[in-house]
């Protein structure tokens, strides 16, 4: 007889979410577009009228919130959804108690009965078919919105992050949390807004239909829900701690793939292709442990809490079988009683499935909050004023600074270059020379002294209009993933496509860039990977002459340059700085003859002040 049961209703949207977890945890790509910003000033709150939130909805906030009447009206269409499937189980039970239990001859047509049973069940199913796809639908489109504006708040919030928070974060690390962490942040959001109040809704409707019904049956079905609560609330710690453990061991996956991606030239140049592989495969043997074991404890609950429920199923049908046999409950009532006890399983089943989901969120959500926080970052003060034009000079007063507390770097570095200036820095490797650079910059706080631009310290001024004060040509040249016009540009971002060409033609870009299949307009690659070492350091020299900055930075500009073009290079600096004050960092001789002064940084304390070595300047 149970076998005539009517089905128990489809939990759609847990095998959504597992649907879900597959792709997004793989890391599929993320589209770019975004439909809003949010700052940390939106990270909202992490409790509601005392109570706490989950995670995975405080970090997804401000964009939940946002997309708040989309999922409320998912939730409102399960909760109908809800009611359908309550009314469910009634077409079978009046079929049977009317079509075949009835024998009364006045009463309907039996085969009208089964025949208007049949369409109700047909009727019931289609409409819950159909809210299914409303509530999914809302749901869904509604956690890719958040998803995508999580998305946007996080990697907005890694580009202002400090350098020394980056130093530590491998990009690969990043990725993965902005991706695969944000998409278990949304299967928790999603989870919540179309299990949570439709699960309630469908416990307390069921319980209180099954008290009416027959509160002895009721209370016997119901003795097993709280050994199933104790389970999960263990489970969903230990599914937590082990979903912690697998995040963190997919972020240093994906840490050390992109790391031997990005030097795939030097392990093949230097033949460590097995040595890469293995290295790889440590890691990724590392995830397949964490990740087994995360699964093992995910579904070590399932036969537990099928057996639990079985056991509460059969004590309601030997009961609710004797209440049959004594005349208390006809058949059919029999079979409604245990299509309601599937149906009070089905949201208990519901809210500990709910309770992983979560869980795994959480510890998601650790990892995106991680990247919203605030840190050590330089930042503006609240009183940050534009930054002087750099009339007299600037001060580096009594500077230190280290990278790491144990190792200083800088110590009681005082230089002042007057505007106009031009001072070659010189030292040896590792002295310091472009830390010097990065802290006028403001990539990096000093800890001690001061940076002084026409007497203003430059943690006083705005970043933006500061960095607007410079232009900079890194020892590394970065170049992006852009064409050669788009990377010069990079400089000034009022620049014209003909600054643009004129720069190139001052840096000597031009030479190369018209052997370029699409000259200007031709895509570097990643990192600027088509261009040759000193080809690179052309485009980022243009990048400065693109500029009017007031000050230009160089940090090694001749490196890896032919003689020849070193001294094309030279005379496009000369031509380009021109009444700027230039702070240079080189071992090139004729580049360091155009300055008006030698500083050299040495290890002894206070670092020696530089000796005025080549007055005659241009
Ligand atoms: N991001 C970083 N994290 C930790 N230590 C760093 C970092 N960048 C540089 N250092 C350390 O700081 C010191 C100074 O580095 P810096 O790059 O300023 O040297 P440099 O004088 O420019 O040398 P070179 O002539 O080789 O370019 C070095 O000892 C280096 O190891
Ligand atoms: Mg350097």
């Amino acid at each position: 007889m149970p076998n005539a049961l009517p089905a128990p209703p489809a939990r759609s949207f847990h095998h959504a979410w597992d649907r879900r977890a597959g792709p997004r945890s793989t890391g599929s790509p993320t589209r770019v577009v975004v439909p809003r910003c949010t700052t940390d000033a939106d990270l909202g709150p992490t409790t509601v009228v005392g109570m706490k939130l989950p995670l995975s909805l405080t970090v997804a906030g401000p964009a939940a919130r946002a997309q708040f009447p989309a999922l409320a009206a998912a939730a409102g269409l399960v909760v109908l959804r809800v009611g359908l499937v309550l009314l469910r189980p009634w077409p079978l039970a009046l079929a049977v108690d009317h079509a075949f239990d009835d024998g009364s001859a006045s009463g309907p047509d039996p085969l009208l009965v089964l025949g208007l049973a049949a369409a109700a069940g047909v009727l019931l199913s289609g409409a819950i078919g159909l809210l299914d796809m409303g509530s999914l639908r809302a749901a869904e489109g509604a956690a890719e919105r958040i998803g995508a504006a999580l998305r946007a708040t996080m990697f907005q919030r890694t580009m202002t992050r400090s350098l020394r928070w980056h130093d530590r974060m491998r990009s690969g690390e990043l990725v993965s949390r902005l991706t695969t962490d944000v998409g278990r942040v949304l299967d928790g959001v999603v989870a919540l807004a179309t299990s949570f109040l439709p699960d309630a809704v469908m416990l307390v409707g069921v319980l209180a239909l099954l008290f009416a019904f027959d509160p002895e049956l009721a209370l016997i079905g119901l003795a097993v829900v709280p050994v199933l609560a104790a389970f999960a609330v263990r489970q969903r710690r230990l599914i937590k701690s082990a979903q912690q453990d697998a995040r963190a061991e997919s972020g240093r996956l994906a840490g050390t793939t992109t790391d031997l991606l990005r030097n795939v030239r030097a392990v093949q140049a230097f033949g460590r292709t097995d040595r890469a592989s293995a290295v790889f495969g440590t890691r990724n043997r590392a995830v397949l442990d964490v990740e087994l074991r995360a699964i093992d404890v995910d579904a070590r609950w399932t036969p537990v809490a099928d057996i639990v429920l079985a056991v509460g199923s059969a004590l309601v049908l030997v009961v609710g079988g004797r209440h049959v046999l004594s005349g208390a409950l006809t058949t059919g009532q029999l079979l409604v009683v245990l299509a309601y006890l599937r149906d009070l399983y089905s949201p208990v089943r519901g809210l500990t499935r709910l309770s992983a989901v979560l869980a795994k969120a959480g510890a998601s959500a650790t990892r995106v909050r991680d990247v919203l926080d605030n840190d050590e970052a330089v930042v503006d003060r609240p009183n940050a004023r534009p930054a002087p034009r750099l009339i007299h000079e600037v001060h580096f007063e009594r500077v230190g600074f280290s990278y790491e507390a144990a190792h200083p770097v800088l110590e009681d570095f005082d230089l002042r270059i007057a505007a106009g200036e031009t001072v070659c820095l010189l030292g040896p490797s590792g002295i310091g020379k472009s830390t010097a650079l990065h802290l006028l910059l403001r990539l990096y706080d000093v800890d001690a002294g001061r940076i002084l631009i026409d007497g203003v310290d430059v943690r006083d001024c705005d970043q933006r209009s500061l960095r607007e004060r410079f232009a900079f040509v890194p020892q590394d040249p970065w170049l992006l993933d852009a064409t050669v016009a788009e990377n010069i540009a990079f400089g000034n971002q009022d620049a014209t496509r003909a600054g643009v060409v004129a720069a190139g033609r001052a840096a000597l870009v031009d030479e190369f860039a018209g052997r370029l299949p699409q000259g200007y307009d031709t895509p570097l690659g990643e990192g600027g990977v088509r261009l040759s070492g000193g080809q690179r350091r052309r485009v980022a020299i243009a990048r400065a002459a693109v500029s009017t900055a007031p000050m230009v930075l160089l940090d090694e500009p001749t490196a890896s340059l032919d003689p020849e073009s070193a001294a094309g290079v030279i005379e496009a600096i000369r031509s380009t700085t021109t009444n700027r004050t230039v702070l240079l960092v080189t071992h090139d001789r004729a580049l360091a003859s155009i300055a008006d002064r030698v500083v050299t940084l040495s290890s002894s304390r206070p670092p020696a002040r530089g000796q005025l070595q080549n007055a005659g300047r241009r």
